[in-house]
């Protein structure tokens, strides 16, 4: 049990000893809230909270409580106005913490679930022949992110890469590439090839248009499973793959599942004959659509005039085919927020179609848009930004600044890759999801801001001191740990899994993030106020214990968002 829950504990004890008979609320931990101000103590409860079933004002209610508190051990309890607040006892709080994260280790805030739990996480979600960009980025960090702290939290993931590989643009590929292409020339230029022979075909079907023709005849090829056509695709499948595993390898994410759009093709009808049973197709302009007036949505387009199956209809069709296979009790959707509309009608279809779990369980977690040094994304401008050139630049000037900062480092090409590729991760971690994020190279690699190197900076920097003081092996003393410093970094500490929790609930990294920041500050001020290797070895054994369970934590935040941790710096 940690001091939060043991001080909820006791104050339950304690408002059932003021006031008898009362019908207090089941779990105050809830209730509890950090006071804004570290001197109004460690926490505090807004006495409000009872104030209905006591009929008492909250300042009377405080005034109360703190008469009857008695768990002077755990904690010191003041009133001021309404509030309870309180103020832990420093040693036994800090000892306990340390100890409890020296002896958990890397399991420190991690969950073993009771009953098994399963989400299924769709994120990255490339489109095939399209060169990875900085647009991609965060879904894949966010996703990566989310998929490791599900897993910390004991639940079951499937972490899944539901590639764009369905479209007429494929068939109008496969003609450019009958044309002008070559395997030779698609094997040298890559991806890249691929998108420039894209580009010309869409100049040249301006003055042709019966390129147009071709494309949609090729396009016909593919959904008719020719094999010239099918051979050709897979190829360019695979060499998209094959780029984007090298990024994927640079950011250290995985997936367990690549099955994208072009999965569904054969396991739609059934789905699409379902609606039509449940009477939910209605015919406008030769199209078929589903109509969400309740919803005040407009209609979800299900088929073309043409026949073709649509976006929607493989994401309905995606959706129950995860549901039936993985059984999942959440089913997430790393996507930008521009496809809200696209999410709010596939599941509002699905809820149509009486399947209650769309609403309850599919949840669109989206996220805002980044610029780079102040420039809005544009891919027809041309000033895109790919990411295996991004992360390339990343290590070369998070070089440059070791080379600066500590030129005799060992191994400095594997700091430089840690450094730099963290410094974008932490910094597309480093907000809630929603805000749009302007990328600055100075800003994100900066040691003294809110950043990756500098957390990353405050880790290697407690393991050189640890080294120092790996001599000292006398029994801690925390009795002599009772100034703010010292309770601020255990606090911050304390407050880790509770992070890692609230992350999850409302799918949101950045808040572990956060924590690891606070860490790392209160770790600073910490280190700076006080000696650690003092004379007094007791206390030189306490203060290192706390170092070391203040870097343990650092570790496991940064490596649930994805930044790796340098030992040296
Ligand atoms: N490939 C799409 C894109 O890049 C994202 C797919 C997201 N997942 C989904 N099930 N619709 O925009």
């Amino acid at each position: 049990m940690d001091a939060k829950e043991q001080l909820s504990l006791a104050l339950q004890k304690t408002i059932a000893q003021a006031f008898e008979g009362v019908d207090s609320p089941q779990d105050i931990t809830n209730f509890l809230e950090v006071p804004p101000d570290t001197a109004m103590g460690d926490y505090a409860f807004p006495c409000f909270r009872l104030s209905k079933p006591l009929r008492m004002g909250p300042a009377q209610i405080a005034q109360e409580l703190s008469s009857a508190w008695q768990d002077h051990e755990l904690a010191r309890a003041e009133q001021v106005g309404g509030y309870l607040n309180f103020f832990l006892n420093r040693q036994n709080f800090i000892k306990g913490i340390t100890e409890k994260v020296l002896s958990e280790g890397d399991r420190y805030g991690s969950k073993k679930l009771p009953g098994k739990k399963m989400v299924v996480i769709d994120y990255s979600s490339i489109n095939i022949a399209k060169r990875f960009h900085i647009g991609h980025l965060s879904t894949t960090v966010i996703g990566a992110a989310l998929a490791r702290i599900y897993t910390f939290l004991g639940w079951d993931v499937l972490r899944l890469n539901y590639l764009g590989d369905w479209g007429t643009q494929f068939g109008k590929m496969i003609a450019a590439y009958k044309r002008w292409g070559s395997k030779e020339m698609i094997e040298e230029g890559g991806v890249q090839a691929l998108s420039d022979l894209y580009v010309r075909f869409h100049q040249e079907a301006e003055e042709n248009p019966s390129l147009d023709e071709e494309g949609r005849v090729w396009f016909k090829k593919i959904e008719e499973g020719d094999p010239e056509a099918l051979t050709i695709f897979e190829h360019f499948k695979a060499m998209t793959l094959k780029d984007a595993k090298k990024v994927y390898q640079v950011l250290g994410v995985e997936f367990d599942s690549y099955q994208g759009e072009s999965f569904y093709n054969d396991k739609m009808d059934p789905v699409i004959e379902e609606l039509r049973e449940k009477s939910l197709l209605i015919e406008s302009d030769g199209a078929e659509v589903v109509m969400l007036e309740e919803e005040n949505l407009p209609p979800c387009l299900i088929l073309k005039s043409d026949g073709a199956t649509l976006y929607s209809t493989r994401d309905i069709t995606s959706a129950l085919y995860r549901k039936k296979h993985y059984g999942f009790d959440k089913n997430l959707y790393v996507v930008a927020y521009q496809q809200t509309l696209h999410f709010q009608q596939v599941f509002a279809v699905l809820e149509k179609m009486g399947y209650g779990w769309a609403k309850d369980q599919c949840e669109h977690v989206a996220f805002g848009m980044v610029s780079y040094e102040g420039e809005a994304l544009s891919t027809r401008r041309g000033n895109v930004i790919y990411l295996d050139e991004l992360l390339e630049k990343a290590q070369e000037k998070a070089l440059d600044i070791l080379e600066e900062k500590n030129p005799d480092m060992d191994d400095k090409d594997t700091v430089a890759r840690q450094v730099g590729v963290g410094a974008v991760v932490f910094s597309t971690l480093f907000n809630q999801r929603i805000k749009d994020i302007d990328f600055w190279w100075d800003k994100a690699l900066n040691f003294d801001g809110e950043t990756g190197p500098y957390v990353q900076y405050t880790y290697a920097r407690i393991q050189t001191l640890l080294e120092k003081g790996r001599d000292i092996t006398a029994v801690a003393d925390y009795d002599q740990l009772t100034d703010d410093e010292s309770q601020q970094l255990a606090l911050a500490i304390s407050r880790f899994p509770e992070a890692v929790e609230n992350a999850l609930n409302r799918n949101e990294p950045y808040l572990v993030t956060r924590q690891v920041v606070e860490i790392a500050k209160t770790y600073n001020k910490f280190y700076y106020e006080h000696r650690i290797l003092t004379d007094n070895l007791g206390e030189a054994s306490a203060r290192l214990n706390l170092s070391r369970a203040a870097a343990q934590v650092i570790q496991i935040g940064l490596g649930l968002i994805g930044v790796e941790t340098p030992k040296e710096m």
